[in-house]
């Protein structure tokens, strides 16, 4: 199969593009390099140099020809998109609008959303499943479902069928390492944590410890970057199969909590790990865990490397490996 991966140099892009090509597909990767980055590209991926926003640019690459588009080029941090919305509707719809209507032009009919818990807001009710009302409490969230709205005509007006993946909290790294660079300016918890062990950073913030939780400290569904990956090809098989369009979350179905995290990266690394426990975020839901039974039922996808162990030790093999590389420059 022919698969091309708009934002694929990034995070989450470079380990499904790891998925793919493992299994001999072809990957194209687009990326305008903004948070991805080059040295994560596989040499056995084709690499288009591009930003989502340039429309000549996208359909000379979709005119390619490619059974499968994978859309993961978006920005996605939340408390940024309530300061800054306009650089988060150029680039996450008007962008993703380029992109579904340039699958259309050139004869694309499948598509995969990298989408987000972030559509559900503040949960009425745990876990949460694909039923649960959708009012987001930021912009990024809305720019999500902006786009699967806008999935969800396209294919019942154009021929096009898509998979709409709701990922849960992305963590952990690549198992056998292969990934080779971090991202860039982390504010996500685990990689604020990594950065403190590797005395990047003086300490870690605990936002709130006073929540109705197991011991105060908010809760999330952490699911391993691997696992989303190979929702990513399970996706693509059903699409290809013409099983019709699916919305589904992603995610581990277990909670943990900021303490239960912060405690076991404190025994994998050896290190103290400062934390300082300050007031909450605002925004942040006390408890947020995913009902997966969907993708599960659909896709056969069920979280297999999502650990709270297997997450944390592959996210320290990394940052280990780029402080040598950093160190041996
Ligand atoms: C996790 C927990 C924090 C940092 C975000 C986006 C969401 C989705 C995933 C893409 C919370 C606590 C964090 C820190 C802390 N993104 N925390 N100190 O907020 O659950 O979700 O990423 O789709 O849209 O909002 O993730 O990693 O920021 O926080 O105490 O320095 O860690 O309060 O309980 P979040 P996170």
């Amino acid at each position: 199969m022919k698969v091309l991966l708009f934002g694929g140099a990034g995070y989450i892009g470079t380990h499904v593009a790891l998925e793919f090509l493992e299994r001999k597909d072809t990957v194209g990767i687009f990326d305008n390099l903004s948070s991805g980055l080059r040295s994560n590209v596989s040499p056995d991926a084709l690499f288009y140099e591009g930003d989502i926003q340039d429309k000549k640019r996208v359909i000379q690459v979709l005119e390619e020809g490619w059974d499968v588009v994978i859309h993961l080029a978006a920005f996605k941090a939340a408390g940024e998109s309530m300061l800054r919305p306009v650089k988060y509707s150029e680039n996450n719809i008007t962008g993703s609008l380029n992109l579904i209507t340039g699958c259309i032009k050139t004869g694309v009919k499948h598509f995969i959303l990298s989408s987000s818990a972030a559509v559900y807001g503040e949960p009425s009710y745990l876990p949460v499943d694909e039923n649960h009302p959708k009012n987001p409490t930021n912009y990024y969230g809305y720019t999500k479902l902006c786009v699967e709205e806008n999935l969800k005509w396209y294919a019942q007006l154009k021929d096009l069928t898509y998979v709409s993946l709701r990922y849960f909290n992305a963590a952990g790294y690549d198992k056998e390492g292969r990934m080779r660079g971090l991202e860039n300016n982390p504010a996500n918890l685990i990689p604020v944590v990594m950065e403190v062990a590797m005395g990047i950073r003086p300490n870690l913030l605990v936002f709130g410890n006073d929540y109705d939780t197991i011991d105060g400290t908010g809760v999330r569904d952490y699911v391993h970057v691997t696992d989303l990956a190979k929702g990513h090809v399970l996706a693509a098989d059903y699409l290809l199969a013409n099983k019709g369009n699916l919305v589904v979350n992603l995610g581990s179905e277990e909670g943990l909590s900021v303490q239960q995290i912060l405690d076991t990266a404190r025994k994998i690394t050896g290190k103290e790990i400062d934390a300082q426990y300050v007031d909450r975020r605002p925004g942040d839901p006390a408890k947020l865990v995913a009902s997966s039974e969907m993708a599960y039922k659909t896709l056969g996808w069920k979280a297999q490397d999502s650990s709270v162990e297997t997450i944390i030790e592959t996210t320290w093999k990394v940052y280990q490996a780029n402080q040598k590389r950093m160190k041996a420059r």
